[in-house]
């Protein structure tokens, strides 16, 4: 027998896909990169430390680390719909290979995201050697995609 709160959740799930598709058609593709960026930049901010402590760069700081793998977490969903196809043509350091591979660029997005909600589930372990094990692999992750599909720098 079909499950109808299945169904239903089924069926709002599509809705919230429809409205926030058009939402997005709605917006300027300038507007869709800046704020895909602003993401970046901001994973980049509260990773930085956390590499840094992995790496004895900086003194190991479990709070620190469990604040900002918390905001990386979140962060981690955020710049992915700003890959939309309206943005082909706009400049930036996002390589075309991203929608001729685009299957690629969302495992490589996914991976992150795991890797991030990883990091935040063993944050909270006070396990400092996985921590930092953790964070290695979050890195890999960032860095993975970025070698196929940013512009070098
Ligand atoms: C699935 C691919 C992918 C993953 C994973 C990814 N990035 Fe990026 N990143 C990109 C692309 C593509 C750009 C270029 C975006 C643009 O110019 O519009 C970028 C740009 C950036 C920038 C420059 C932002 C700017 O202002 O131009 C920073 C910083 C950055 N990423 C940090 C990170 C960090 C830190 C992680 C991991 C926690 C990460 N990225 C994970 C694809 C990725």
């Amino acid at each position: 027998m079909e499950n109808p709160m299945k169904k239903s959740l089924l069926a709002a799930g599509l809705a919230v896909t429809l409205v926030s598709g058009s939402a997005l058609a709605q917006m300027k593709p300038e507007v869709m990169v800046k704020q895909r960026q602003a993401a970046m930049t901001l994973q980049g901010k509260y990773f930085g430390p956390m590499a840094g402590m992995a790496q004895g760069r900086i003194p190991y700081d479990a709070k620190i680390v469990q604040r900002n793998a918390g905001f990386l977490d979140n962060l981690s969903r955020m710049p992915w719909d700003g890959f939309a196809d309206s943005t082909k043509d706009v400049k930036s350091a996002a390589l075309p290979t991203i929608w001729s591979e685009s299957a690629k660029f969302a495992e490589a997005a996914d991976r992150m995201q795991s890797e991030a909600s990883k990091l935040y589930a063993v944050s909270r372990s006070g396990d400092e050697a996985a921590v930092k094990a953790q964070i290695g692999a979050v890195g890999k992750a960032c860095g993975g995609c970025h070698e196929s599909f940013r512009q070098k720098q």
